[in-house]
């Protein structure tokens, strides 16, 4: 499977962990759509660690857990399936998942076959218990080729967290998305980190093999598997466009079914998912600007029309006022040329007429322009 622009869907982790099950499952399928999520262009459903049985079967197969999942896992394929979405699975590379379970070592061709046949369109593939002696790109090379021979379009997501330089063999497995950070937790601080940790990865992004920042957290304020103490609306904002600017994979964390407006709100900003799905996904570039405050951090990214996408974060807690100068992305005086730039979330439309581009920014709040170049 060669997906172009980054996976978009619902995995299951964040809110649910263990406590996963068919109706569940039902009822999310149901809410993509009908919440309209679905049309924004999410389309994977997920299903995390923790839906099988601590044992496999006499046939050496993986066995899905009869009290959560009565009816096997091929009935929530078909019914996932019935809603126009696309479905996923999850195992791991070494004996046992991180959560205990029998993970997919020395198994691989045959799980493959055994997802393959239940109808699964999607894997997540994990790193936990791995062979202390196997390098971990040769446990990804063997499931890689085992998706590629199963019979089935797979999508490949791996999981290694960046561990063991994951960025320099992934792309070779086959991989359409890696996980390029660790394990995000409903916090500001993680979000904080895991933006940091991407920094260096920026260059290693691009078209079919996309740098996943971990499922998102917006609209958990608190609640589920990684929910601790929670964030407000504007860090969810900033959280989002972060992820969807950086070009990662959009997986929802949180309970769709519960969710409020504000969280839908955000999940469904077209013109950043169109900055997020941009057909170039071309890397983001770090402009270094002027700011008097680290916590300020200025990106671009030349989109596939010609536009250039302008994202302005502040992650701390003080007012910040960053200034980028237009010579940084191509555009010095010389050219004749200016921006003309329309922010997503509010929908504030101005011309840049200075070199520079000074914008003020509250606590945690971020402003994303589309922004189109112009005559002066
Ligand atoms: C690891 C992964 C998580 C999740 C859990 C499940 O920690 O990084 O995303 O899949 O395992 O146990």
């Amino acid at each position: 499977m060669v997906k172009l622009t980054p996976p978009m869907g619902w995995n299951s982790w964040n809110t649910f962990g263990e406590n996963i099950n068919e109706q569940m499952i039902f009822e999310t399928a149901d809410q993509l759509v009908d919440s309209g999520l679905a049309g924004k262009g999410y389309e994977y459903l997920v299903i995390d660690d923790c839906w099988s049985l601590k044992e496999r079967g006499e046939d050496d197969r993986l066995v899905a857990d009869p009290q959560k999942f009565p009816h096997g896992i091929k009935t929530v394929a078909d019914y996932v399936h019935s809603k126009g979405l696309k479905f996923g699975m999850y195992s791991c590379a070494g004996n046992l998942t991180c959560a205990g379970y029998p993970g997919s070592f020395e198994h691989e061709f045959l799980d493959a076959e055994t997802f393959a046949s239940w109808g699964v369109d999607f894997l997540k593939y994990d790193y936990c218990y791995h062979s202390p002696i196997i390098h971990g790109k040769y446990l990804y090379r063997r499931m890689g080729l085992a998706l590629q021979n199963c019979g089935r379009d797979i999508l490949f997501s791996a999981c290694s967290w960046g561990a063991d330089q994951t960025h320099e063999w992934i792309k070779e497995t086959g991989a359409s998305m890696w996980r390029s950070t660790g394990d995000i937790f409903d916090t500001w601080e993680s979000v904080k980190d895991l933006a940091r940790q991407q920094e260096k990865l920026h260059p290693y992004n691009g078209v079919g093999c996309f740098n996943d920042m971990d499922m998102l957290i917006v609209g958990m304020h608190g609640k589920g598997n990684v929910g601790l103490a929670g964030c407000s609306d504007t860090q969810y904002k900033t959280h989002f466009s972060l992820w969807a600017f950086l070009g990662s994979p959009l997986m929802i964390g949180c309970d769709i079914r519960t969710m409020d407006e504000a969280t839908l709100r955000i999940l469904s900003n077209e013109e950043i998912i169109r900055i997020n799905q941009d057909p170039a996904c071309r890397q983001p570039v770090k402009l270094s600007g002027f700011c008097s405050d680290d916590n300020g951090l200025m990106y671009y990214r030349l989109l596939s029309n010609g536009d250039l996408a302008l994202g302005i974060f502040n992650l701390g807690e003080h007012t910040i006022r960053p200034s980028i100068n237009l010579d940084e992305m191509g555009l010095p005086l010389s050219t004749g040329k200016t921006l003309e730039l329309h922010e997503v979330w509010t929908n504030e439309r101005f011309t840049v007429t200075n070199a520079t581009l000074s914008q003020t920014l509250e606590p945690f709040d971020c402003k994303i322009f589309r922004a189109k170049v112009v005559d002066r």
